[in-house]
């Protein structure tokens, strides 16, 4: 075995890992554009922007930029009791989103981080109101992060059973795309149930399968929920930034009270995580008695090298230059769809903004290491030079916006051929 997979081996954990992972473990050396490559020079499309963190491109000329400049003026300094520039900067901009609260924003590191915040703030913020909430709710299939409060909103599988005891109390609402949701008995669940706030991946659950909605079917829960009583948090840390077709799927819904941001937020580069708040959560966070205030923080809250990175991400994602190459990934994304599900329908193309999804014919549930037609189809693109992330039998491609048309033509057909392998009797 190479050396670094035996040092991989004794001296690294990585997330969510398998004992098989150590086999087809890769070796990253450096990515340029749509491409990671490794140390044997070998190259691999990424057709998950690593993550889905990824925006423009790795390495993106002005990204790198603007991480340069800011690291030389200032890289890092406590937030509690100073603020700086991109800070300041990056608050006016995202309080100004289309669809986003506008009231203040609360900086913190990831994804998982930004929800916490959220789920915090919405808690505290309606304990002190006159009806005291008992529990949150949040949709079937979610997955709204890893740490304690985040898992608690999500599904409960595999990953989370072992934690089960610690969790906060969250009631579930089936997640029902298609028949839409009883409003009637929602609105009397509310009532015995008490929920602080509900979270929700707006229009499009990622993890949990690449499941859309319409707005046509969320928009009357979202509105019966607010008017009773019930805060809204958008969890937008996938959804940002062209995943559903706009910069924020909650442009197509209801202005939330909390909104999350993360992932593609700073193009790819480095954490951060960005929790949006209503003016009202915003007064209320900022309240005189001390007891009641909003208390939360981070070291690295606020790290002036994410914000001007996020500040320069905004900046290029709203370029034409941009806004072209996301329209033409689109385009290609619906007449791909159209295509297969002529040809295939019961794979389910399906896409949304920047992603389009299968669902390989085969009946199994289950993540990437539950089921090993996930681990068979990751391996396939790896050998056809690509690199998937399976989604249990749901395989996905959300290409970073500088992928060419060859290199999409090349998912594309990678996808396609997976399609057929499986789908012979
Ligand atoms: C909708 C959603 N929320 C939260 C998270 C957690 O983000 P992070 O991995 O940065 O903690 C994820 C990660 O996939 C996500 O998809």
């Amino acid at each position: 075995m190479e050396s670094w997979k035996l040092l991989d081996a004794q001296f690294l954990r990585h997330p969510f890992s398998h004992p098989n992972d150590q086999q087809d473990m890769l070796f990253i050396r450096k990515a340029e554009g749509a491409l990671l490559i490794d140390e044997s020079g070998k190259t691999y499309i990424d057709a998950v922007s690593s993550w889905w963190v990824n925006l423009f491109g790795h390495g993106h000329e002005p990204l790198l930029q603007s991480l340069k400049n800011q690291a030389e003026t200032l890289a890092h300094v406590m937030f509690s009791g100073i603020t700086h520039q991109p800070a300041l900067e990056l608050a006016q901009q995202l309080v100004q989103l289309k669809g986003g609260p506008k009231g203040a924003v609360f900086f913190s590191d990831n994804g998982s981080t930004a929800v916490e915040v959220a789920m915090k703030l919405a808690w505290n913020f309606r304990a002190q109101s006159s009806r005291s909430p008992t529990c949150f709710w949040a949709f079937s299939g979610a997955y709204h992060g890893d740490t304690l409060g985040a898992m608690a909103a999500g599904e409960r599988d595999l990953f989370v059973k072992p934690y089960e005891h610690l969790l906060a109390p969250v009631h579930f609402l089936e997640y029902n795309p298609q028949s839409g949701y009883d409003l009637d008995r929602i609105r009397q669940r509310i009532k015995q149930e008490h929920p602080a706030a509900f979270i929700y991946e707006p229009l499009l659950q990622g993890a949990g399968g690449m499941r859309m909605q319409s707005a046509n079917t969320l928009t009357p829960l979202l509105q019966v929920l607010r008017e009773e009583g019930v805060l809204l948090i958008a969890d937008e840390v996938f959804t940002g930034f062209g995943r559903t077709g706009t910069t924020l799927a909650s442009e197509q819904l209801l202005t939330p009270d909390l909104l999350c941001m993360s992932k593609a937020l700073t193009g790819g580069f480095l954490p951060l995580g960005a929790t949006l708040m209503s003016p009202e959560l915003a007064t209320w966070a900022e309240q005189p008695d001390r007891a009641k205030r909003f208390y939360h923080g981070h070291s690295f809250t606020g790290n002036p090298i994410s914000c001007a990175l996020a500040l320069a991400t905004l900046n290029e994602w709203h370029s034409p230059t941009q806004q072209h190459a996301f329209s033409s990934l689109v385009q290609s994304h619906e007449n791909k769809a159209a295509q297969w599900n002529q040809r295939f329908p019961e794979a389910s193309a399906r896409c949304m903004g920047s992603v389009l999804a299968i669902d390989l014919p085969r009946n199994t549930s289950g993540y990437f290491y539950t089921d090993s037609i996930g681990r068979e189809v990751y391996k396939a693109g790896l050998q056809a030079g690509i690199l998937f992330r399976p989604l249990g039998n749901v395989l996905y491609t959300v290409p970073p916006l500088c992928t060419n048309s060859d290199q999409l033509n090349q998912i594309y057909q990678v996808m396609e051929d997976l399609l057929m392998r499986y789908s012979k009797p």
